[in-house]
Protein backbone atom coordinates (compact mmCIF):
# COMPACT_ATOMS: atom_id res chain seq x y z
CA UNK A 1 0.00 0.00 0.00
CA UNK A 2 1.37 3.65 -1.09
CA UNK A 3 0.27 6.33 0.26
CA UNK A 4 0.48 10.29 -0.55
CA UNK A 5 -0.09 12.90 2.27
CA UNK A 6 -0.08 16.23 0.82
CA UNK A 7 0.68 18.70 3.55
CA UNK A 8 3.30 18.00 6.04
CA UNK A 9 1.77 20.55 8.85
CA UNK A 10 0.91 20.80 12.07
CA UNK A 11 -2.00 18.15 11.70
CA UNK A 12 0.16 15.49 9.64
CA UNK A 13 3.25 15.36 12.02
CA UNK A 14 2.53 18.16 14.98
CA UNK A 15 4.82 20.86 13.51
CA UNK A 16 5.21 23.87 15.37
CA UNK A 17 4.18 22.02 18.72
CA UNK A 18 5.10 19.45 20.91
CA UNK A 19 2.78 16.22 19.31
CA UNK A 20 3.25 13.93 16.30
CA UNK A 21 0.30 15.56 14.85
CA UNK A 22 -3.09 13.29 13.57
CA UNK A 23 -2.61 11.96 10.45
CA UNK A 24 1.08 9.95 10.77
CA UNK A 25 -0.15 8.62 14.17
CA UNK A 26 -3.07 7.36 12.88
CA UNK A 27 -1.04 6.01 10.10
CA UNK A 28 1.06 4.26 12.34
CA UNK A 29 -1.96 2.96 14.09
CA UNK A 30 -3.17 1.61 11.17
CA UNK A 31 -0.30 -0.45 10.17
CA UNK A 32 -0.02 -1.77 14.15
CA UNK A 33 -2.85 -3.33 13.66
CA UNK A 34 -2.94 -4.61 10.14
CA UNK A 35 0.83 -5.40 9.54
CA UNK A 36 0.43 -4.46 5.91
CA UNK A 37 4.34 -6.09 4.06
CA UNK A 38 4.87 -3.14 2.51
CA UNK A 39 3.62 0.32 3.67
CA UNK A 40 4.80 3.19 1.82
CA UNK A 41 4.34 6.51 2.86
CA UNK A 42 5.57 9.62 0.95
CA UNK A 43 5.08 12.88 2.04
CA UNK A 44 4.93 16.12 -0.19
CA UNK A 45 5.29 19.43 1.18
CA UNK A 46 6.28 22.44 -0.54
CA UNK A 47 9.26 24.29 0.98
CA UNK A 48 12.58 22.30 1.36
CA UNK A 49 13.29 23.60 5.48
CA UNK A 50 9.94 23.15 6.61
CA UNK A 51 10.17 19.62 4.86
CA UNK A 52 13.18 18.67 7.05
CA UNK A 53 11.08 19.61 10.37
CA UNK A 54 8.43 17.39 9.52
CA UNK A 55 10.82 14.85 9.20
CA UNK A 56 12.08 14.67 12.51
CA UNK A 57 8.99 14.28 13.79
CA UNK A 58 8.10 11.50 11.73
CA UNK A 59 11.10 9.79 12.19
CA UNK A 60 10.66 10.01 16.05
CA UNK A 61 7.25 8.98 15.95
CA UNK A 62 7.87 6.20 14.32
CA UNK A 63 10.94 5.16 16.77
CA UNK A 64 8.38 5.49 19.79
CA UNK A 65 5.81 3.48 18.43
CA UNK A 66 8.19 0.61 18.83
CA UNK A 67 6.54 -1.39 15.69
CA UNK A 68 8.98 -4.29 15.10
CA UNK A 69 10.33 -3.49 11.27
CA UNK A 70 12.17 -6.90 11.19
CA UNK A 71 8.52 -7.87 10.08
CA UNK A 72 6.87 -5.20 7.91
CA UNK A 73 8.23 -2.70 5.74
CA UNK A 74 7.38 0.40 6.69
CA UNK A 75 9.08 3.04 4.51
CA UNK A 76 8.46 6.60 4.16
CA UNK A 77 9.96 9.45 1.78
CA UNK A 78 9.80 13.24 2.04
CA UNK A 79 9.28 15.74 -1.04
CA UNK A 80 11.20 18.24 -1.85
CA UNK A 81 14.23 16.63 -1.02
CA UNK A 82 17.81 17.74 -1.37
CA UNK A 83 18.60 16.38 -5.19
CA UNK A 84 15.12 18.05 -6.12
CA UNK A 85 14.37 21.18 -3.85
CA UNK A 86 11.59 22.73 -6.35
CA UNK A 87 9.33 18.82 -6.63
CA UNK A 88 5.85 19.41 -5.26
CA UNK A 89 3.00 16.79 -4.82
CA UNK A 90 2.17 17.67 -8.55
CA UNK A 91 5.29 15.60 -9.64
CA UNK A 92 4.77 12.92 -7.20
CA UNK A 93 1.10 12.22 -9.16
CA UNK A 94 2.37 12.69 -12.36
CA UNK A 95 5.53 10.24 -11.74
CA UNK A 96 5.16 7.83 -8.85
CA UNK A 97 3.35 4.80 -9.90
CA UNK A 98 0.77 2.80 -7.98
CA UNK A 99 -0.22 4.86 -5.27
CA UNK A 100 -3.45 3.67 -3.21
CA UNK A 101 -4.83 6.84 -2.35
CA UNK A 102 -4.26 10.49 -0.87
CA UNK A 103 -4.58 12.45 2.19
CA UNK A 104 -5.00 15.88 1.45
CA UNK A 105 -4.01 18.25 4.42
CA UNK A 106 -3.21 21.51 3.06
CA UNK A 107 -4.26 25.05 3.77
CA UNK A 108 -8.41 25.58 3.74
CA UNK A 109 -8.02 27.67 0.36
CA UNK A 110 -6.13 25.07 -1.04
CA UNK A 111 -8.40 21.82 -0.77
CA UNK A 112 -10.53 22.49 -4.37
CA UNK A 113 -7.23 22.54 -6.23
CA UNK A 114 -5.56 19.62 -4.77
CA UNK A 115 -8.36 17.24 -4.27
CA UNK A 116 -9.51 17.56 -7.64
CA UNK A 117 -5.54 16.85 -9.05
CA UNK A 118 -5.82 13.49 -6.86
CA UNK A 119 -8.95 12.90 -8.80
CA UNK A 120 -7.85 13.12 -11.95
CA UNK A 121 -4.79 10.45 -11.02
CA UNK A 122 -8.04 8.32 -10.08
CA UNK A 123 -6.53 8.57 -6.02
CA UNK A 124 -8.69 7.56 -3.81
CA UNK A 125 -9.24 10.41 -1.31
CA UNK A 126 -9.59 11.41 2.18
CA UNK A 127 -9.78 15.70 2.63
CA UNK A 128 -9.54 17.44 5.94
CA UNK A 129 -11.87 19.76 6.43
CA UNK A 130 -13.56 22.11 5.27
CA UNK A 131 -14.38 20.01 2.12
CA UNK A 132 -14.12 23.14 0.12
CA UNK A 133 -15.10 26.72 -0.06
CA UNK A 134 -17.66 27.27 -2.22
CA UNK A 135 -20.47 24.61 -3.41
CA UNK A 136 -20.02 24.65 -7.31
CA UNK A 137 -16.55 23.41 -6.33
CA UNK A 138 -18.09 20.96 -4.09
CA UNK A 139 -20.47 19.45 -7.08
CA UNK A 140 -17.35 19.68 -9.34
CA UNK A 141 -15.74 16.96 -7.10
CA UNK A 142 -18.51 15.22 -6.34
CA UNK A 143 -19.42 14.91 -9.82
CA UNK A 144 -15.63 14.05 -11.11
CA UNK A 145 -15.10 11.38 -8.17
CA UNK A 146 -18.74 9.11 -9.06
CA UNK A 147 -17.78 9.35 -12.81
CA UNK A 148 -14.19 7.38 -11.82
CA UNK A 149 -15.63 5.53 -9.09
CA UNK A 150 -13.26 6.95 -6.83
CA UNK A 151 -13.69 6.50 -2.75
CA UNK A 152 -13.86 10.21 -1.44
CA UNK A 153 -14.30 11.31 2.46
CA UNK A 154 -13.85 14.57 4.27
CA UNK A 155 -12.15 13.59 7.84
CA UNK A 156 -15.01 15.10 9.79
CA UNK A 157 -14.05 13.52 13.06
CA UNK A 158 -16.47 14.70 15.62
CA UNK A 159 -18.73 12.04 14.11
CA UNK A 160 -16.64 9.51 15.98
CA UNK A 161 -16.40 11.33 19.47
CA UNK A 162 -18.33 9.57 22.44
CA UNK A 163 -19.72 12.42 23.57
CA UNK A 164 -21.42 13.39 20.16
CA UNK A 165 -22.59 9.43 19.40
CA UNK A 166 -24.61 9.48 22.38
CA UNK A 167 -26.14 13.06 21.31
CA UNK A 168 -26.92 11.10 18.10
CA UNK A 169 -28.40 7.86 20.05
CA UNK A 170 -30.50 10.08 22.46
CA UNK A 171 -31.94 12.39 19.38
CA UNK A 172 -32.48 9.27 17.40
CA UNK A 173 -34.75 7.76 20.39
CA UNK A 174 -36.70 10.46 20.73
CA UNK A 175 -36.53 10.42 24.58
CA UNK A 176 -35.55 14.18 23.89
CA UNK A 177 -38.81 15.53 21.99
CA UNK A 178 -38.72 17.14 18.97
CA UNK A 179 -35.49 19.54 18.28
CA UNK A 180 -35.87 23.06 18.98
CA UNK A 181 -31.83 24.30 19.14
CA UNK A 182 -28.66 23.74 19.33
CA UNK A 183 -25.94 25.98 21.16
CA UNK A 184 -22.70 25.60 20.63
CA UNK A 185 -20.06 27.35 21.72
CA UNK A 186 -16.25 26.86 20.07
CA UNK A 187 -12.53 28.27 20.01
CA UNK A 188 -9.00 27.93 20.09
CA UNK A 189 -5.64 29.42 21.58
CA UNK A 190 -4.63 32.54 19.58
CA UNK A 191 -1.29 30.51 19.14
CA UNK A 192 -3.34 29.36 16.46
CA UNK A 193 -4.05 32.15 13.69
CA UNK A 194 -0.67 34.36 15.46
CA UNK A 195 1.42 31.72 14.62
CA UNK A 196 1.04 28.29 14.03
CA UNK A 197 -1.04 29.49 10.83
CA UNK A 198 0.17 32.96 10.53
CA UNK A 199 0.75 32.10 6.66
CA UNK A 200 -3.03 31.26 6.04
CA UNK A 201 -5.23 32.56 8.56
CA UNK A 202 -6.00 35.76 6.59
CA UNK A 203 -7.27 33.48 3.72
CA UNK A 204 -9.52 31.61 6.01
CA UNK A 205 -11.63 32.47 8.95
CA UNK A 206 -12.73 31.12 11.94
CA UNK A 207 -15.97 29.80 10.87
CA UNK A 208 -14.77 27.73 8.07
CA UNK A 209 -11.57 26.74 9.85
CA UNK A 210 -13.19 25.62 12.95
CA UNK A 211 -17.23 26.16 13.14
CA UNK A 212 -17.71 23.85 10.01
CA UNK A 213 -17.37 20.82 12.54
CA UNK A 214 -20.77 21.56 14.04
CA UNK A 215 -22.06 21.96 11.10
CA UNK A 216 -21.71 18.45 9.98
CA UNK A 217 -22.51 17.30 13.30
CA UNK A 218 -25.85 18.74 13.59
CA UNK A 219 -26.44 17.10 9.91
CA UNK A 220 -24.93 13.96 11.23
CA UNK A 221 -27.45 13.79 13.99
CA UNK A 222 -30.49 15.35 12.67
CA UNK A 223 -29.93 14.52 8.90
CA UNK A 224 -31.71 17.24 8.64
CA UNK A 225 -31.67 20.31 5.93
CA UNK A 226 -29.73 23.81 6.40
CA UNK A 227 -32.44 27.10 5.33
CA UNK A 228 -31.31 29.99 5.88
CA UNK A 229 -28.15 31.57 7.91
CA UNK A 230 -27.29 35.14 9.67
CA UNK A 231 -23.41 35.46 10.26
CA UNK A 232 -21.89 38.42 12.46
CA UNK A 233 -17.84 38.79 12.95
CA UNK A 234 -15.51 41.31 14.50
CA UNK A 235 -12.20 41.98 13.44
CA UNK A 236 -9.91 43.89 16.74
CA UNK A 237 -7.32 41.87 17.95
CA UNK A 238 -5.87 40.06 14.99
CA UNK A 239 -6.61 42.96 12.66
CA UNK A 240 -4.01 45.04 15.18
CA UNK A 241 -2.01 41.96 14.78
CA UNK A 242 -1.88 42.57 10.87
CA UNK A 243 -3.78 39.21 10.17
CA UNK A 244 -7.04 40.70 8.52
CA UNK A 245 -9.41 38.01 9.44
CA UNK A 246 -11.88 38.11 11.89
CA UNK A 247 -11.61 37.42 15.96
CA UNK A 248 -14.84 36.08 16.39
CA UNK A 249 -18.28 35.03 14.49
CA UNK A 250 -21.18 34.63 15.37
CA UNK A 251 -24.22 32.80 13.47
CA UNK A 252 -27.97 31.58 13.46
CA UNK A 253 -28.61 28.30 10.84
CA UNK A 254 -32.14 27.57 10.71
CA UNK A 255 -32.37 23.87 10.01
CA UNK A 256 -35.54 21.72 8.74
CA UNK A 257 -36.21 18.26 9.24
CA UNK A 258 -37.30 15.60 7.10
CA UNK A 259 -40.79 16.20 8.77
CA UNK A 260 -40.63 19.94 8.41
CA UNK A 261 -39.89 20.53 11.75
CA UNK A 262 -38.03 23.79 11.71
CA UNK A 263 -34.86 24.38 14.55
CA UNK A 264 -32.04 26.73 14.85
CA UNK A 265 -28.69 25.84 15.45
CA UNK A 266 -26.32 29.17 17.10
CA UNK A 267 -22.83 28.77 16.85
CA UNK A 268 -20.24 31.41 18.57
CA UNK A 269 -16.81 30.70 17.55
CA UNK A 270 -13.19 32.54 17.97
CA UNK A 271 -9.63 31.80 17.88
CA UNK A 272 -8.46 34.50 20.72
CA UNK A 273 -8.40 32.20 23.38
CA UNK A 274 -5.76 33.20 26.02
CA UNK A 275 -2.74 31.18 25.43
CA UNK A 276 -2.96 30.15 29.19
CA UNK A 277 -6.57 28.61 28.38
CA UNK A 278 -6.21 24.97 30.10
CA UNK A 279 -6.73 23.40 26.42
CA UNK A 280 -6.21 24.19 23.22
CA UNK A 281 -9.88 23.96 22.15
CA UNK A 282 -12.66 24.74 24.13
CA UNK A 283 -15.96 23.18 23.07
CA UNK A 284 -19.69 22.68 24.23
CA UNK A 285 -23.14 22.19 22.59
CA UNK A 286 -26.52 22.04 24.34
CA UNK A 287 -29.34 20.47 22.10
CA UNK A 288 -32.73 21.16 23.43
CA UNK A 289 -35.93 19.28 22.72
CA UNK A 290 -39.86 19.55 23.04
CA UNK A 291 -39.21 17.13 25.94
CA UNK A 292 -35.33 17.86 27.38
CA UNK A 293 -32.13 18.82 26.54
CA UNK A 294 -28.85 17.26 26.77
CA UNK A 295 -25.45 19.26 27.33
CA UNK A 296 -22.04 18.20 26.81
CA UNK A 297 -18.59 19.85 27.77
CA UNK A 298 -16.33 18.63 25.45
CA UNK A 299 -13.18 20.70 26.98
CA UNK A 300 -13.53 19.50 30.44
CA UNK A 301 -13.24 15.86 29.82
CA UNK A 302 -12.73 14.88 34.27
CA UNK A 303 -9.12 15.59 33.68
CA UNK A 304 -7.06 18.55 35.53
CA UNK A 305 -2.99 18.11 35.70
CA UNK A 306 -1.36 21.51 37.83
CA UNK A 307 2.70 21.14 38.09
CA UNK A 308 4.99 23.45 39.70
CA UNK A 309 6.25 24.28 36.00
CA UNK A 310 3.40 24.67 34.50
CA UNK A 311 -0.72 26.09 34.44
CA UNK A 312 -3.35 24.28 34.88
CA UNK A 313 -4.01 21.82 31.49
CA UNK A 314 -7.43 20.32 30.93
CA UNK A 315 -6.32 17.25 28.11
CA UNK A 316 -8.70 16.03 26.08
CA UNK A 317 -7.49 11.94 26.17
CA UNK A 318 -10.67 11.01 23.54
CA UNK A 319 -9.18 13.15 20.45
CA UNK A 320 -5.65 11.79 19.48
CA UNK A 321 -3.58 11.10 22.54
CA UNK A 322 -0.19 9.36 22.59
CA UNK A 323 -0.08 6.70 25.46
CA UNK A 324 2.55 4.86 26.62
CA UNK A 325 2.08 1.15 26.67
CA UNK A 326 5.02 -0.38 28.22
CA UNK A 327 8.35 0.73 26.42
CA UNK A 328 5.67 1.80 23.32
CA UNK A 329 3.96 5.18 22.25
CA UNK A 330 0.38 4.19 20.90
CA UNK A 331 -2.32 6.92 19.71
CA UNK A 332 -5.34 6.65 20.23
CA UNK A 333 -8.84 8.14 19.81
CA UNK A 334 -11.80 9.35 17.74
CA UNK A 335 -8.97 11.40 15.63
CA UNK A 336 -7.28 8.19 14.65
CA UNK A 337 -10.37 6.33 14.22
CA UNK A 338 -11.58 8.75 11.59
CA UNK A 339 -8.57 7.97 9.73
CA UNK A 340 -7.87 4.43 10.35
CA UNK A 341 -11.75 3.95 9.02
CA UNK A 342 -10.57 5.70 5.58
CA UNK A 343 -7.62 3.30 5.14
CA UNK A 344 -9.50 0.34 6.23
CA UNK A 345 -11.91 1.37 3.25
CA UNK A 346 -8.90 1.80 0.57
CA UNK A 347 -7.88 -1.28 1.63
CA UNK A 348 -11.09 -3.08 1.00
CA UNK A 349 -11.67 -1.31 -2.15
CA UNK A 350 -8.42 -2.66 -3.27
CA UNK A 351 -9.21 -6.21 -2.66
CA UNK A 352 -9.95 -8.34 -5.68
CA UNK A 353 -13.10 -9.75 -4.93
CA UNK A 354 -14.46 -6.53 -3.71
CA UNK A 355 -13.70 -4.95 -7.69
CA UNK A 356 -15.62 -8.40 -8.87
CA UNK A 357 -18.48 -7.49 -6.51
CA UNK A 358 -22.10 -5.85 -7.34
CA UNK A 359 -20.80 -3.53 -4.84
CA UNK A 360 -17.94 -1.78 -6.87
CA UNK A 361 -20.14 -2.44 -10.38
CA UNK A 362 -22.96 -0.18 -9.11
CA UNK A 363 -20.31 2.45 -8.58
CA UNK A 364 -21.87 4.90 -6.41
CA UNK A 365 -20.27 5.92 -3.36
CA UNK A 366 -23.57 5.21 -1.11
CA UNK A 367 -22.93 1.61 -1.85
CA UNK A 368 -19.69 2.10 -0.79
CA UNK A 369 -20.90 3.38 2.38
CA UNK A 370 -23.50 0.70 2.91
CA UNK A 371 -21.24 -2.18 2.49
CA UNK A 372 -18.61 -0.81 5.03
CA UNK A 373 -20.82 0.32 7.24
CA UNK A 374 -19.21 3.72 7.76
CA UNK A 375 -20.38 6.88 10.05
CA UNK A 376 -17.37 9.08 8.01
CA UNK A 377 -18.88 12.03 5.94
CA UNK A 378 -18.84 11.11 2.21
CA UNK A 379 -18.04 14.30 -0.55
CA UNK A 380 -22.12 13.91 -1.20
CA UNK A 381 -22.45 15.05 3.35
CA UNK A 382 -19.54 17.38 3.22
CA UNK A 383 -21.29 19.75 0.70
CA UNK A 384 -23.85 20.53 2.94
CA UNK A 385 -21.25 21.98 5.63
CA UNK A 386 -19.71 23.60 2.56
CA UNK A 387 -23.36 25.27 1.36
CA UNK A 388 -23.42 26.68 4.76
CA UNK A 389 -20.34 28.28 5.55
CA UNK A 390 -20.53 29.81 1.83
CA UNK A 391 -23.77 31.22 2.78
CA UNK A 392 -22.42 32.73 6.35
CA UNK A 393 -19.49 33.68 3.99
CA UNK A 394 -21.80 36.18 2.01
CA UNK A 395 -24.12 37.00 5.51
CA UNK A 396 -20.64 38.49 6.62
CA UNK A 397 -19.77 40.17 3.27
CA UNK A 398 -23.52 41.77 3.35
CA UNK A 399 -23.72 43.43 6.60
CA UNK A 400 -24.96 40.21 8.36
CA UNK A 401 -28.21 39.88 6.45
CA UNK A 402 -30.61 36.41 6.28
CA UNK A 403 -28.84 34.01 3.04
CA UNK A 404 -30.88 31.25 1.99
CA UNK A 405 -28.61 28.13 1.52
CA UNK A 406 -28.08 26.66 -1.76
CA UNK A 407 -27.52 22.88 -1.58
N1 LIG B 1 -4.32 21.43 13.04
C1 LIG B 1 -5.44 20.79 13.31
O1 LIG B 1 -5.73 20.40 14.47
C2 LIG B 1 -6.40 20.46 12.20
C3 LIG B 1 -7.43 19.59 12.47
C4 LIG B 1 -8.29 19.21 11.46
C5 LIG B 1 -8.11 19.74 10.19
N2 LIG B 1 -7.12 20.64 9.95
C6 LIG B 1 -7.00 21.19 8.58
O2 LIG B 1 -5.81 20.67 8.01
C7 LIG B 1 -5.32 21.60 7.03
C8 LIG B 1 -3.85 21.85 7.30
O3 LIG B 1 -3.74 22.25 8.64
P1 LIG B 1 -2.36 22.19 9.42
O4 LIG B 1 -2.72 22.38 10.85
O5 LIG B 1 -1.58 21.00 9.08
O6 LIG B 1 -1.67 23.53 8.83
P2 LIG B 1 -0.12 23.93 8.68
O7 LIG B 1 -0.08 25.37 8.30
O8 LIG B 1 0.62 23.49 9.88
O9 LIG B 1 0.36 23.06 7.45
C9 LIG B 1 -0.10 23.26 6.14
C10 LIG B 1 0.79 22.48 5.19
O10 LIG B 1 0.25 22.65 3.86
C11 LIG B 1 1.30 22.61 2.93
N3 LIG B 1 1.14 23.69 1.94
C12 LIG B 1 1.02 25.01 2.19
N4 LIG B 1 0.88 25.69 1.02
C13 LIG B 1 0.94 24.78 0.03
C14 LIG B 1 0.87 24.84 -1.38
N5 LIG B 1 0.74 26.02 -2.02
N6 LIG B 1 0.94 23.70 -2.08
C15 LIG B 1 1.10 22.52 -1.46
N7 LIG B 1 1.17 22.38 -0.12
C16 LIG B 1 1.09 23.50 0.60
C17 LIG B 1 2.61 22.75 3.67
O11 LIG B 1 3.25 21.48 3.60
C18 LIG B 1 2.20 23.00 5.10
O12 LIG B 1 3.03 22.28 5.93
C19 LIG B 1 -6.20 22.84 7.14
O13 LIG B 1 -7.18 22.80 6.14
C20 LIG B 1 -6.85 22.70 8.51
O14 LIG B 1 -8.13 23.33 8.55
C21 LIG B 1 -6.22 20.98 10.91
Amino acid sequence: MKILVIGVGMYVTGRGTNTFGTIFPSIIEFQRINKIKKLEVIFAGHNFSNIQKSKKKVLKALKISKIDFSKINFKVSFYPNKKNKKQTYKDILKNEKNLSCAIVAVPDHLHYQVINECLDHDLHTLAVKPFTIKTSDARKLIEKKNKKKIFGLVEFHKRFDKHNLLLKNNYDSKRLGAPLSFNVEYSQKKIVPEELFRSWAYKTNIFQYLGVHYVDLVYFVTRATPVRILAIGQKNWLRKKGINTYDSIQCIIEWKTKSNIKFTQTLSVNWIDPNNSTAMSTQKIKFLGTKGNFESDQKARGIKIVSDDTHVEEPNPDFNMAFQEGNRTEWRGYGIQAITQFLSGVRKIKNKDFIKSNYYNKSKEDEFFKYFNFSSTSFEEAAISTAVLEAANKSLKNNSNWQKINL
